[in-house]
Formats: C-alpha cells, sequence, structure tokens
C-alpha cells in the first residue's frame, strides 16, 4: 500500500546528517549566562533550596566562572548574600565601593578580562524590607527616590568594572537615569540589560531563599508585572528602548514563551530570557526522583526558549549545558 504524497515531511528527518541541515535553532556554549550567589569567607555553602547550587566565596567564585569561561560561556551574572546586619531600610550597602559586589566584579575581570561580569540593579538583597525598592511607612514601594539609589548602586558596579548592569527592581525610568548617571561618569560603554517584563511570578521562590532576600511584608505586585498581561509587555519594551537600554529581558522564561516571542517581533534590540530557580527546581527535582532525564529535559527547556525568539538565556544550568554541548 502506497499513498501518493508529493509532500512527506518526514523525508526531512529521515537521518541525523539531514536533520542537522534543516534545523533551525541552535543551542551554543556562547548563548548562555551563568548566574552565581556569592557571599563573604572562605567557603561555600549548598543551598538548600536550590539542589545543585552553591553560594560561592570569592576565591571560589573566581574559579567556577574561569571554568564555566573555559567552557565557552561568554558572561555571569553576580547575585550577592548581605549579612543582615548590613541591611538597612535605605539598602546603602548597596553602593559601597568596599561591597562584596565590587570586590567580585575586580577579582573577576582582573584574572579573566575577557569574561562580561553583569551585576544585578535592585535593592532586595541590601533592604531590611526586602524589597527591590525603598518602602515608605505606608508601606509602598517608591519609585522616584529609589532610583536615584539604583543609580548609585550602578555606577559602583561600573566603577569596579562591571561591563553590563542589569536593573531587575521594574522602576519606572530607571533605565534613562542609569543611561544618564553612566554617561555623565564616562561610562559610555556600560551597557544596560534592563528587565522588561519582569513577571509577579511565584518561580522566584527559591532564589528567595538563596539570598534570604524575600519580602518581609506583602508582594512584588505593585512594581512587578501581572502574569495575565501580554500586551504591558509592549508598553515595557518601548520605554526601555526610548530610555536607551541595550538588551531587554524577559522573566521567568519557560512559562512565558509568547512574551519573548512578542518582544521579539516588536524590537530589533537583542532579547534576553532568565529560566528562573524555579523553573530550575522543578526540572532538578523532578529528575531527582527519576522521573524525566534531566539533561534531555534541560536541552529541549533552552531550545524552546532560543526558539520563541531569545538571543542569549540566564541559566541555572550553564556550566552543565556547555560542557554536554563542548
Ligand atoms: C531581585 C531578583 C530576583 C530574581 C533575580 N533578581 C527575585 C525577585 O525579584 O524577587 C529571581 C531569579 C530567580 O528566581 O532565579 N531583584
Amino acid at each position: 500500500m502506497s499513498l501518493h504524497l508529493p509532500h512527506r515531511p518526514r523525508r526531512n528527518r529521515k537521518s541525523a546528517a539531514i536533520r542537522d541541515l534543516v534545523r533551525e535553532t541552535e543551542l551554543t556554549p556562547g548563548h548562555l549566562i551563568y548566574p552565581l550567589f556569592i557571599q563573604e569567607g572562605r567557603k561555600n555553602d549548598n543551598i538548600a533550596s536550590m539542589p545543585g547550587c552553591k553560594r560561592w566565596c570569592l576565591d571560589s567564585l573566581v574559579k567556577e566562572a574561569g571554568e564555566a569561561h573555559a567552557l565557552g560561556i561568554p558572561a555571569v551574572v553576580l547575585f550577592p548574600k548581605i549579612a543582615d546586619k548590613l541591611k538597612s531600610s535605605s539598602a546603602e550597602e548597596c553602593y559601597n565601593p568596599e561591597g562584596l559586589v565590587p570586590r567580585a566584579i575586580q577579582a573577576l575581570k582582573q584574572s579573566f578580562p575577557s569574561l562580561t561580569v553583569i551585576t544585578d540593579v535592585a535593592l532586595d538583597p541590601y533592604n531590611s524590607d526586602g524589597h527591590d525598592g525603598l518602602v515608605a511607612a505606608d508601606g509602598r514601594i517608591v519609585n522616584d527616590d529609589t532610583v536615584d539609589v539604583l543609580c548609585r548602586q550602578a555606577l559602583c558596579h561600573a566603577e569596579a568594572g562591571a561591563d553590563i548592569v542589569a536593573p531587575s527592581d521594574m522602576m519606572d525610568g530607571r533605565v534613562a537615569a542609569l543611561r544618564e548617571t553612566l554617561d555623565d561618569e564616562d561610562f559610555q560603554d556600560v551597557s544596560i540589560m534592563s528587565y522588561t517584563a519582569k513577571y509577579a511570578s511565584a518561580y522566584y521562590g527559591p532564589f528567595r531563599g538563596a539570598l534570604d532576600s524575600a519580602p518581609k511584608a506583602g508582594d512584588k505586585k505593585t512594581y512587578q508585572m501581572d502574569p495575565a498581561n501580554a500586551r504591558e509587555a509592549l508598553r515595557e519594551a518601548a520605554l526601555d528602548e526610548a530610555e536607551g537600554a541595550d538588551i531587554l529581558m524577559v522573566k521567568p522564561a519557560g512559562p512565558y514563551l509568547d512574551i519573548i516571542c512578542l518582544l521579539r517581533a516588536h524590537t530589533v534590540l537583542p532579547i534576553a530570557a532568565y529560566q528562573v530557580s524555579g523553573e530550575y527546581l522543578m526540572i532538578k527535582s523532578a529528575s531527582a526522583a527519576g522521573w524525566v532525564d534531566e539533561a534531555k529535559v534541560v536541552q529541549e527547556s533552552l531550545i524552546g526558549i532560543r526558539r520563541a525568539g531569545a538571543d542569549m538565556i540566564l541559566t541555572y544550568f550553564a556550566k552543565d549545558v556547555a560542557k554536554r554541548l563542548g
């Protein structure tokens, strides 16, 4: 029995060689950004809420980042755990030039000048209230005064040698303010990767456990976006683009592939997507239980994010993936 079919899509899948030729989407270590947690002291700690991830002391950070870079990963992004005694309601530790992040940037750039160092710009690790912005007496998150502190924080990172600052706070007008501050201080070459469409997501839970940075009261819904909204992401993207962002980010990644796709169609700026801690943890825990094949599910999740339109992906799996692709 033979059907008369002029179109047999299976012909383009008939061998590994042809599948290689027709493949539309690629994933290489060069597409990956490796998020790293850092802490003071001389030892590393396992992160209970994120099995397989550690908080690195600065010596180990340099080693870990160096290994990742040697595997072809072009960039890391740093997240500090700040001691409670350094946290305050004004979050001034975030622009201390002797703070943990500036020292980490210096150590990394000294050892690996070609490694791109990205820093997170937001107040939550430093703020005793656990919010990304300053909190007023009535509990509201203050926009404009927060932007002022974020500018100091970004400048402190730029002075230490950061290549890219990544505001994750979702305050209005922060990209323009950061650009102006950096330019005024002659940091025209420091890039801004803006968390453009950052949703108020339950998938951030394990990350907040890693840094002990959960909000003490309330939630982040007055600044992070409502998961129900897509068109609002276009509004954020238009503003960030007009304000001078170099790269737009969507976060989380997997549950928001439509947003990545939408931004792709509306901007010529490069797009980053952040496969966040909850996405990591779901794959880790299902594979630890033997329910899914970790390597294959990770690969598929990242290809899906690339296919949706992300140029680069922040993922806690970066080093593992780079090793496998190597
Ligand atoms: C903080 C920040 C968060 C993440 C990155 N930067 C947490 C939050 O907004 O509450 C989450 C990353 C992850 O879950 O992996 N501004």
